[in-house]
């Protein structure tokens, strides 16, 4: 009687150190910049940039350039940021809703991007 009582506790408490560690959020300081800014890219940008920045079908029929291209590399930084921002023709409308640490994030995603070429 005595013994299963402290086997029910004993199991009580693995189940309760179990749940603790599933429902723990991950530190933040599991992932990189580099990450996030990647992660970013692929839910906001990659529908017409692709994910490595080439282009889509769908963002070459709306004439977005490849990232990777010298015409894009050759913009400053400020300069790509305003483009994230605002883009030239309003296909970008991040500006509102994107923070300006996760825009200068995307410029150096952007600027990996032509390193991986
Ligand atoms: C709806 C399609 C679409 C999405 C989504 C999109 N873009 Fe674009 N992007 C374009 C098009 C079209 C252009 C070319 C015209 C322009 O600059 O507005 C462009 C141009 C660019 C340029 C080059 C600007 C220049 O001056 O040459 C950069 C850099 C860029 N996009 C980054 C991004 C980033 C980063 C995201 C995600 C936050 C993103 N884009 C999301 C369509 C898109």
């Amino acid at each position: 009687m005595k013994q299963r009582s402290i086997k029910q506790l004993v199991l009580a408490l693995m189940s309760m150190l179990a749940l603790t560690v599933i429902l723990l959020p991950t530190p933040s300081g599991a992932v990189s910049a580099g990450d996030e800014a990647a992660k970013l890219f692929q839910a906001k940008c990659s529908k017409c940039h692709g994910v490595d920045g080439s282009g889509t079908a769908m963002g070459r029929k709306l004439k977005a350039p490849d990232l990777r291209s010298d015409a894009v590399q050759k913009l400053s930084d400020d300069e790509l940021f305003q483009a994230i921002a605002k883009g030239k023709k309003a296909f970008h409308k991040f500006g509102t809703k994107l923070s300006e640490e996760h825009i200068r994030q995307l410029v150096r995603h952007v600027r990996q991007l032509a390193k991986k070429k």
